[in-house]
């Protein structure tokens, strides 16, 4: 019998971690329910000591999952895993995946700790994380730079002390594929009792192999890869799990293992659904997932297509859920159709109030727009959430002015501090004088660091989605808006990103931080 391959995602975890990714609770609890209907076995939901946002949201998605193992993060300290285990408590099933870095690197800068500190630390790190599962998972951080015996011999004592999954993490992009899977090769070899424990390993992407490492470790015995919708992750991101998938289902002649328990056709619907939650865009050419992964531009190929589909094709766009822009809603359609596409796209509402706001919004973009796409039901109800507690900015109104060889002009009205105040400015284009405007009454001292406007569908009656990074003080957020109108779509991103930065944040990184 062929093994089946561990799909576990860490989305919610390492992909949040990239800057300005954060989530709110209910879109990670909508992105996991998206990730239980894709059929992933674990669901890394965060890392529950960070803050209580973090706990709070690992609970909830621990509540809300019943078919897929849902995985907390804990450092190998007492207090971490004490916060991991009570996040987890009402999982169907739950685990928890501790860590400790094992590169000379990272022991003596990061940790200032010896060798013999770092074992005895990772042991009874796994012993604690037994008292509240017994499915207990180690990382040797860093493993990528760590010296080999050394890892061998803290493999031993993690499998000895209960880690039923050892995971390998390539931390800061370093491997290169070949060099990889020897490692796990040479790890199940050398490691006595590496028959007790899956390996799996984790691959980050700064050198672009993130995807090629994780699979040259599946062709070396690995069993269960770490990854991300979208390739979403820390700094240059993880490996993309709708690339994993579809590889190893599509040269199902090479791997030894398959992964025939996915959904693959929910891959279009979850990686749509990350990118519209972080206000990540996919970028056009990116594989499986991009816009052009499926599109055929030039006339050869276009022709051998049709002729036959396999000439150029190496797999079906249905299989990972790419329909062609099918109208699903428009003007006419009632709360029921509204609510049941919805459910469809795996969106339910917590209430009727909520559904009844997301359907009013709904309404009003029918007015302005004939067909409403999946695409726009998503963003909708990505807007209708990005509306965070406690937003001190409001847009009331926004004008513009924009006028052939005239300076554009905005007028805003804002919200702020429960205040309204308007202002004006111009700028060097309607959009730019609309954040000026807006900024004259925030006075943010925030850097923009990107913008950028997305059509979320075709025509020119599309939403434009936008994105806005701002930095402060070494804080990074993004913001988000759509509408059908760019420049108001502009004007709600910029105070979604005011609102962020504007709220206080008191977090810890995971990988940063002391033992
Ligand atoms: O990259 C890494 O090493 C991690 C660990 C916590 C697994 O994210
Ligand atoms: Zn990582």
């Amino acid at each position: 019998m062929t093994d089946k391959l561990i799909i576990f995602d860490t989305t919610l975890r390492d992909g949040e971690q990239s800057p300005g990714a954060s989530m709110t609770l209910d879109e990670k609890v909508r992105i996991a329910k998206a990730l239980e209907k894709l059929r992933v076995d674990v669901i890394e939901a965060g890392f529950p000591i960070a803050s209580p946002g973090d706990f709070e949201a690992v609970k909830a998605v621990a509540d809300a999952i019943q078919d897929s193992t849902v995985c907390g993060l804990a450092r190998a300290l007492d207090k971490d895993i004490e916060r991991a285990g009570e996040a987890l408590a009402g999982a169907n099933a739950g685990r928890i995946h501790t860590f400790i870095a094992t590169s000379p690197i990272h022991m003596k800068m990061k940790l200032r700790m010896e060798p013999d500190q770092v074992v005895e630390q990772a042991v009874r790190a796994v012993k604690k994380a037994r008292q509240y599962t017994a499915d207990v998972e180690f990382s040797p951080e860093d493993a990528g730079r760590s010296e080999i015996d050394f890892l061998c011999r803290v493999l031993e004592a993690v499998i000895d002390a209960g880690a039923r999954t050892v995971n390998i993490p390539d931390t800061v992009g370093y491997n290169v594929p070949d060099q990889f899977g020897t490692l796990i090769r040479t790890l199940r070899e050398k490691v006595p009792n590496s028959d007790q424990a899956v390996f799996s390993v984790h691959c980050h992407n700064d050198l672009g192999l993130a995807t090629a490492n994780s699979l040259s470790a599946v062709l070396n015995g690995a069993r269960q890869v770490e990854c991300t919708i979208n390739g979403l992750g820390e700094r240059a991101g993880n490996a993309a799990l709708e690339e994993v998938v579809m590889a190893v289902r599509t040269r199902c002649d090479i791997f030894p293992c398959t992964v025939d328990h996915i959904d693959t056709t929910q891959i279009m619907n979850c990686s749509r659904l990350v990118s519209s939650i972080t206000g990540f865009p996919v970028q056009p050419n990116k594989a499986i997932v991009g816009a052009n992964a499926f599109a055929h531009e030039s006339g050869i190929h276009q022709d051998g297509v049709l002729k036959s589909r396999e000439t150029y094709e190496i797999m079906r766009a249905e299989d990972i859920g790419l329909t062609t822009n099918k109208m699903v809603l428009g003007k006419h359609s009632g709360r029921n159709a509204f609510r049941t596409r919805l459910k469809e796209l795996g969106i339910e509402f917590r209430s009727e109030a909520e559904l009844n706001e997301a359907f009013a919004r709904f309404k009003e973009l029918a007015d302005k727009k004939h067909e409403i796409y999946d695409e726009d039901l998503q963003a909708l109800v990505t807007e209708t959430n990005l509306e965070l507690e406690n937003e001190r900015v409001k847009l009331v109104s926004l004008h513009v002015c924009s006028e052939t060889g005239e300076t554009p002009e905005a007028r805003v009205t804002l919200e702020f501090d429960g205040r309204e105040q308007e202002s004006t400015a111009t700028g060097g284009g309607p959009v730019d004088a609309a954040f000026k405007a807006i900024d004259r009454v925030v006075q943010s001292g925030t850097e923009l660091l990107l913008y950028s406007v997305n059509n979320i569908t075709t025509g020119t009656d599309s939403q434009g989605e936008v994105t806005v990074r701002l930095e402060k003080g070494g804080r990074i957020v993004n913001g988000q808006g759509a509408d059908t109108d760019i420049v108001i779509a502009s004007a709600k991103a910029y105070v979604n990103a005011l609102n962020k930065i504007l709220a206080p944040e008191e977090r810890a990184h995971p990988q940063t931080g002391d033992v």
